[in-house]
């Protein structure tokens, strides 16, 4: 898969530096520990068909929703960017001075040199059909919280550098006749500490490639969904073009893996908005994670980054009542935890 990828991106991006790949068949267990220590469970692929009720869209579908969207956007709004609005994304940067529809157009004509793509488009038509996590992941998993449908559009050659989706586990499913490559690495301590040296940066993946640890090397086409675990780096690089769908979840197990995100910092140099998202997956996760009575995970999640959530809980007052709910679900914690988090490093409400 490697070899695919240095055929049609050359070797600019690094992927021949990255120490010991492997693919899910061939993972070793040193590779397996570091995932399932630190989220909530080794990358998987499942099934793509069961995620959609009424089956899947047909490409054409997708590229009218898309139209569509790109009509009716908001010029003013799409000056600024906001998680509820499409991003254009030129030559590897957003850039909202480029004509969307050109993306379109490279999906029947690529363009090597001048690759765009769109990240985050709300479709209609997504919702319409019933997208769903497939029920079979519940082998591994309960997914919980699933919400945030959206859609990215990559023609052939688009590039998505490393980066981590804001502490979420995720489902991502290519429609059509896409083809994509994924590099994946676990939330480990050493691999976030890294990931914060580039924070912000553009090259992260030829940066950052030779000293990251537990690298997995996946191949997704419209047959498979994909499952991202909570806090996971990830890189993607589209072999063939098409529509990815994705959805976000989390999962009593992802909570330690977005401690160790905000611990480390990789929340600060997001919009306020994206930032935001983190801290509510976080309050989502701890709910579940002390609804099924795994208080030492909990306790040690929060302990984890606790200056950073002791902060955010001061200037966020709807963040820290809902957390301070959560914390209060059992009888027993309003006695010991709760006062030793709260009373003493937040505001009274
Ligand atoms: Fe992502």
């Amino acid at each position: 898969m490697l070899q695919d990828v240095l055929h049609e991106f050359g070797p600019s991006f690094g992927v021949l530096s990255i120490p010991d790949p492997s693919t899910l068949e061939s993972m070793p267990e040193k590779n397996r520990s570091l995932w399932l220590s630190t989220t909530s469970s080794v990358p998987s692929l499942l099934d793509a068909s069961q995620s959609w009720r009424g089956g899947a869209p047909r490409v054409r579908e997708l590229v009218m929703d898309t139209l569509q969207k790109i009509e009716s956007s908001d010029s003013a709004t799409a000056a600024h960017h906001s998680e509820s609005q499409f991003c254009v994304n030129f030559q590897g940067e957003v850039d909202e001075t480029v004509d969307p529809r050109v993306v379109i157009s490279q999906l029947v004509d690529a363009d090597h040199n001048k690759t765009a793509f769109l990240t985050g488009l709300r479709l209609s038509i997504v919702d319409d059909l019933g997208f769903r996590v497939p029920p079979d992941i519940c082998r591994l998993f309960e997914p919980f919280s699933e919400s945030n449908n959206q859609v990215n559009l990559t023609p052939k050659y688009s590039f998505v550098d490393l980066h981590i989706d804001y502490g979420a586990d995720g489902l991502s499913i290519p429609v059509g006749d896409s083809r994509k490559i994924w590099l994946l690495w676990p939330p480990t301590s050493s691999n976030l500490r890294a990931m914060k040296t580039v924070d912000g940066q553009r090259g992260r993946l030829a940066r950052l490639a030779p000293q990251l640890e537990g690298c997995v090397v996946v191949e997704t086409t419209s047959a498979q969904a994909i499952h991202i675990p909570a806090a996971s780096l990830h890189a993607t690089f589209t072999l063939q073009g098409g529509f990815l769908v994705t959805r976000d979840f989390t999962t009593s197990n992802s909570l330690m893996a977005i401690s160790t995100l905000l611990s480390n910092g990789l929340d600060e140099n997001l919009p306020p908005e994206a930032r935001t998202v983190c801290f509510e997956w976080f309050e989502r996760c701890l709910d579940i994670s002390i609804t099924h009575r795994k208080i030492s995970e909990a306790v040690s999640a929060w302990l984890r980054a606790e200056t950073k959530l002791a902060s955010w809980a001061y200037s966020q007052r709807a963040w820290r009542v809902s957390v301070r709910r959560v914390f209060c679900q059992p009888l027993y914690l309003n006695t010991f935890v709760f006062p030793l988090f709260f009373s003493t490093t937040t505001p009274s409400l």
